[in-house]
């Protein structure tokens, strides 16, 4: 499929401009291969992901997810993870899935639960950080 049409579907489908593009560009999609913490969540739909955080001093440096899943939860991570660098540990911790939305500024109705999945992947990889 062209990346014209697929924007198109998208939009009619209810997709804001930033979720289409961040998940038509995959933003942060990718690996970190000396991650100082990794989380991984699989929602009840099947869907996975895996985010990988840098972190210096308690602060978030990069971010970057793979995953399975929907056009929404890739925008999801997309926007979850150029949201939380440079954002403290503790501070990332307490984001929600409406301040994914908000970010994000228009998801389908019935994709209103995807946001879900990286927050949750994050909070795997926050609450593992310095475990080891
Ligand atoms: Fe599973 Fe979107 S349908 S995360």
């Amino acid at each position: 499929m062209s990346e014209d049409k697929e924007y198109d579907l998208l939009k009619h489908a209810g997709y804001s401009e930033r979720a289409i593009d961040y998940y038509i560009k995959k933003v942060n999609v990718g690996i970190i291969e000396d991650a100082d913490a990794t989380g991984e969540y699989t929602g009840i739909c099947g869907d996975n992901m895996k985010i990988y955080l840098k972190i210096n001093d308690g602060v978030i440096l990069d971010a970057k997810f793979q995953g399975i899943g929907c056009a929404a939860s890739f925008a999801s991570g997309s926007a979850l993870t150029e949201m939380i660098k440079k954002m403290k540990l503790d501070e990332a911790k307490e984001l929600n899935m409406d301040n994914i939305k908000a970010y994000i500024a228009g998801l389908p109705e019935i994709k209103n639960h995807c946001p879900g999945i990286p927050i949750n992947a994050l909070r795997v990889a926050i609450d593992s950080y310095g475990r080891d």
